[in-house]
């Protein structure tokens, strides 16, 4: 049976079908294991437009196209763009589709990733919009969850911290109702996770359950995935309980439990964890290169401007052959 074909966008993650996700993970595994040094972007150019701060994303987007043999446009400062003589974000969009084979976005504003998508004739992928959606970060997030515990489906996970504003958040409970996994969220009263989620997951037949604190299900954990506090996107008038993981917290902990986090992290995670074998946060922040290369090989293969899909040896690769 014929694989379903890659949407053209990746605005939300339920833009993924199931079998998409498991061809980004299966790709993932074979580049992050060095089997698939045949496949290249070669010639192919990704511009990366970031409204908004950001280390790991933009980095392992550019390292992911630079180390497939293509290359990089990236506008991040927005004080020395068009932007700042009062260039509209639509236009700005246009102009960006005109010079490149895909735009990865990041921007404050919820909905604007799917509004560029109205606009551009190349992929949009969006990297962040506001407190929406992340779902490259769920393809990563995924991957390490299957690498850290050999499978998804059978997991208890806990999110903990703003998940009212943790877009990661979003996209991740979205992804994982597609396995069968029991999901507990945790977070102050003021800070939970939107309605609209919730009944996503209700729909589609998710266990899942609400709490103030980790200590009430440590032990049952496989997975604790922190976040931080989203300080740029909290009313001024929030009064915030902010959590703090404490290598003690872990005490009750089982042996094989993980922590990931999507980082940057601030203050509620100690870095005496880093050490011991709970942390996976950094291998998590790796696997960001190698799922963002399959990527960006499955999004651009559905493209007629991407040629570049090729074996070393024959010339006559194709992705839907993978
Ligand atoms: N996880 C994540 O999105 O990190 P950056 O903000 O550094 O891109």
């Amino acid at each position: 049976m014929s694989e379903p074909k890659f949407p053209k966008h990746l605005i939300s993650i339920n833009d993924l079908q199931k079998e998409h996700i498991n061809q980004v993970l299966t790709l993932s595994e074979d580049l992050k294991a060095k089997k698939r040094s045949n496949l290249c972007l070669q010639g192919k150019l990704l511009a990366t437009l970031f409204f908004e701060p950001s280390t790991r994303t933009r980095l392992s987007f550019e390292a992911a196209i630079k180390k497939l043999g293509g290359s990089v446009i990236s506008e991040i400062d927005q004080s020395s763009s068009a932007s700042a003589k009062g260039e509209s974000f639509s236009d700005s969009i246009k102009i960006s589709s005109l010079y490149s084979d895909a735009i990865v976005l990041r921007h404050p504003h919820e909905g604007s990733a799917k509004l560029a998508s109205e606009i551009s004739d190349v992929p949009i992928i969006n990297a962040g919009d506001g407190s929406n959606e992340h779902p490259t970060q769920t393809l990563l997030d995924l991957f390490s969850i299957q690498e850290s515990m050999g499978a998804i489906d059978g997991l208890n996970v806990a999110f903990v911290g703003d998940l009212k504003h943790g877009r990661t958040v979003h996209s991740l409970a979205k992804a994982l109702s597609h396995y069968d996994v029991r999901l507990y969220f945790i977070s102050p009263s003021n800070l939970m996770l939107p309605d609209q989620i919730a009944y996503e997951l209700s729909i589609k037949g998710v266990k899942y359950s609400f709490h103030k604190s980790y200590d009430e299900v440590i032990d049952k954990l496989d997975i604790l995935y922190m976040t931080r506090l989203q300080q740029e996107r909290l009313d001024i008038k929030t009064e915030v309980t902010p959590y703090c993981l404490k290598l003690s917290d872990l005490s009750k902990a089982k042996k094989h439990l993980r922590v990931l986090h999507p980082l940057p992290r601030v203050d509620e995670l100690d870095t005496k964890i880093d050490a011991t074998d709970h942390a996976y946060y950094f291998q998590q922040a790796q696997n960001g290169l190698y799922v963002r290369q399959a990527l960006l090989l499955k999004l651009l293969s559905n493209q007629n401007t991407m040629q570049g899909l090729v074996n070393d040896q024959t010339n006559t690769f194709s992705l839907s052959h993978t």
